[in-house]
């Protein structure tokens, strides 16, 4: 039986994971800890909670006394660490968190991991592990940084961050593959492009513009609106974290993105013809420095090695998740509270 400690399994692509694998794999146990921050949520989770292999533990990911407490009560074979300060706005205001979360987070699982899971715990050059452990980290393609019109992200590409998130999830990346190289730990990374889909955060693009739809507000759109991103349906990128958790082969990083690239402005275009509204509420806002102009991910690694395709088209998934927005529309309220329309304001300047 696979215990899997998940963390951030309370955020958009953790909760998403975390039911996934309930419903996959019934005989495996997942601890899911979580700080609930403002981006962590219960409610994204209500289906399975009380679910008789299911723990949720709220703690913070830098708390090594509580992360070896729950290494040693659930017997933990596997990591899938998603917790992190995620918002690249955010970082830009705040760097500091990012760093904390992102990095020495990273490293106190890593390290508590190594420890549980040595064959010899006392000796401090065993390389060996124990069969069947795993850490998987989980980052993006934000770690490779810009590229100009042509090319596409590969997974031995040089690292060139330009936000202090993108800066803080490549240190992590790196701090994982010495933890494999040093140590030997048995670790995959996988880097992936833009998700979206149900429970992600109303400050991110996508549930932004459908929230400021659903209520005739200003959709701000950065500089010119033609930065390119690819877009990934979230449940793809659970499928391929799942596909790297069991095919990996140890040390390696996979790219995970869906051939599928939109400008920002299009993305806003599109949504705003779904619900009938107007472009008028487009309101183009300063750019936001160290922008990147445009990102796309070359998968051929992860599809012609572990068989990974993502399963949705861009046209079926973004129908399907403003419908979600359309049915929850408890949920979007209860998470976007005064603190967030104060952030969101003053980021904006609307
Ligand atoms: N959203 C994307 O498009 C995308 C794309 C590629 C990679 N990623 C990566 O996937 C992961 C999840 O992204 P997301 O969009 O779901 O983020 P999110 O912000 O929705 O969720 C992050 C979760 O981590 C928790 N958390 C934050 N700090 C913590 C701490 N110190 N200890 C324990 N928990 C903590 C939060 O409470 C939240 O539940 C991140 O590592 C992110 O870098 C995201």
């Amino acid at each position: 039986m696979k215990k899997i400690l998940v963390t951030g399994g309370a955020g958009f692509i953790g909760s998403n994971f975390v039911k996934e694998i309930i419903q996959t794999y019934p005989q495996s146990e997942v601890v899911n800890v979580d700080l609930l921050t403002y981006a962590g949520n219960l409610e994204n989770l209500k289906d399975i909670e009380g679910h008789h292999n299911y723990t949720f533990i709220r703690a913070d990911i830098r708390n090594k006394d509580k992360i070896e407490e729950i290494f040693a009560q659930f017997e933990i074979d596997t990591v899938v660490n998603f917790a992190a300060e995620s918002h690249v706005d955010r970082s830009i205001v705040e760097p500091e968190i990012f760093l904390t979360t992102n990095i020495i987070g990273t490293q106190v699982l890593l390290d508590v991991a190594k420890r549980h899971w040595k064959i010899n715990p006392d000796d401090k050059y065993c390389r060996n592990y124990r069969d069947g452990v795993k850490f998987l980290q989980v980052s993006t393609d934000e770690v490779y940084g810009a590229l100009g019109k042509t090319g596409m992200f590969v997974e031995t590409m040089p690292l060139e961050p330009n936000s202090p998130y993108s800066a803080s999830k490549a240190s992590a990346d790196l701090i994982v593959r010495a933890y494999h190289e040093t140590f030997g730990m048995p670790i995959n990374i996988t880097r992936c492009s833009n998700n979206y889909g149900s429970y992600q955060f109303p400050e991110k693009l996508i549930p932004l513009i459908i929230y400021n739809c659903l209520n005739s507000k200003h959709i701000p759109v950065y500089g010119d609106g033609m930065q390119v991103r690819d877009w990934l349906h979230v449940k793809d990128h659970c499928s391929a974290i799942e596909t790297v958790l069991r095919k990996g082969r140890v040390g390696e990083i996979y790219n995970v993105g869906g051939n599928n690239e939109r400008a920002n402005i299009e993305i806003v275009k599109l949504i705003l013809d779904v619900l009938g509204k107007g472009k008028d509420l487009i309101r183009f806002v300063k750019d936001r420095p160290g922008h990147d102009r445009r990102y796309a991910i070359d998968n051929t690694k992860i599809t012609t090695q572990l068989g990974w395709t993502p399963k949705y088209t861009f046209e079926e998934g973004i129908k399907e998740t403003i419908n979600w927005y359309l049915d929850n529309l408890d949920w979007v309220e209860g998470v976007v509270n005064g603190d967030y329309l104060t952030y969101y304001q003053q980021m904006y300047e609307l």
